[in-house]
């Protein structure tokens, strides 16, 4: 873990308020136990219609809040849209964007997801950009296309806008547990492809680049979660499932607790 890490918990639509604000509080609590600087940052994606409660259980910590999406808008006459500059007022610092979840259902293409990358950090907010290989694609060899193609076209020309607001999240689609995988990559695997995915990013944004954070998502847990952060290419994970369910997600925390913020 060169740069400093992060971890994000992205709930998806897993949780309602009452389970959205019980891991928020769980999460509050194991962080408010702990004390201290942390030498990573610690991020809960809710469903938009929590961010706000969620927010006030965790507003009198370092925990951040993260958004799920985002609409390249402006505030307006945009009715379903969530703008950036609302999730900045209700309290978000991150958002992810390109989650392949929304590439498949939402039909989020190379052109919109360059939109919403470009808005969000015009309004301050840190994107977690994802991106990621079908099994189909992993089976053709062509990772390394893909991500270039996906990182390439959403970062492209953004240079400095990007510095230190962002971080890419390494998410094989065929490694998401919803997707019942065999079995995740192995973190050797993954730190390789972190460092194509460096080398693209350097490509897009020059030294603006050298900030940014490669996550890896997919399959996260207590029991593998420090195997992938012990690569030196991966400054933190994206983690979906285990982050729904308290006693999963604070074991997590705990494990990388352990290894790297040693009491
Ligand atoms: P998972 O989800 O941890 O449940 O595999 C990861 C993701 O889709 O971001």
């Amino acid at each position: 873990m060169g740069r400093k890490g992060l971890i994000v918990g992205a709930w998806k639509a897993y949780l309602d308020g009452a389970a959205s604000a019980g891991v928020a509080r769980a999460v509050r609590e194991w962080r408010m136990r702990k004390g201290g600087a942390s030498r990573y940052d610690i991020a809960v994606a809710p469903s938009f219609p929590y961010i706000v409660p969620v927010n006030g259980i965790i507003a009198d910590t370092d925990i951040l809040l993260c958004a799920q999406d985002v609409d390249p808008v402006p505030m307006g006459a945009y009715t379903g849209h969530v703008p950036p500059q609302v999730l900045r007022d209700a309290g978000c610092r991150l958002v992810i964007i390109g989650h392949s979840e929304m590439r498949r259902l939402r039909r989020d293409d190379d052109n919109i997801i360059r939109r919403k990358v470009g808005t969000a950090l015009e309004a301050g907010l840190h994107v977690v950009l994802c991106v990621g290989e079908t099994r189909e694609q992993r089976d053709d060899d062509a990772t390394r296309r893909v991500l270039e193609k996906q990182a390439g076209s959403a970062l492209a020309g953004l240079g400095e806008l990007a510095k230190d607001s962002l971080s890419i999240a390494y998410e094989p689609v065929w490694a998401i547990s919803s997707q019942n995988p065999a079995s995740p990559p192995a973190p050797r695997d993954v730190n390789a492809i972190h460092g194509d995915l460096r080398s693209i990013i350097g490509d897009a944004l020059g030294d603006a680049a050298d900030s940014a954070r490669i996550l890896y998502g997919g399959s996260v847990s207590a029991d593998n979660v420090c195997d992938y952060m012990n690569e030196p290419n991966v400054d933190g994970v994206l983690v979906g499932s285990a982050s729904t369910r308290p006693a999963d997600f604070v074991g997590l925390l705990d494990a990388v607790e352990a290894r790297w913020n040693p009491a």
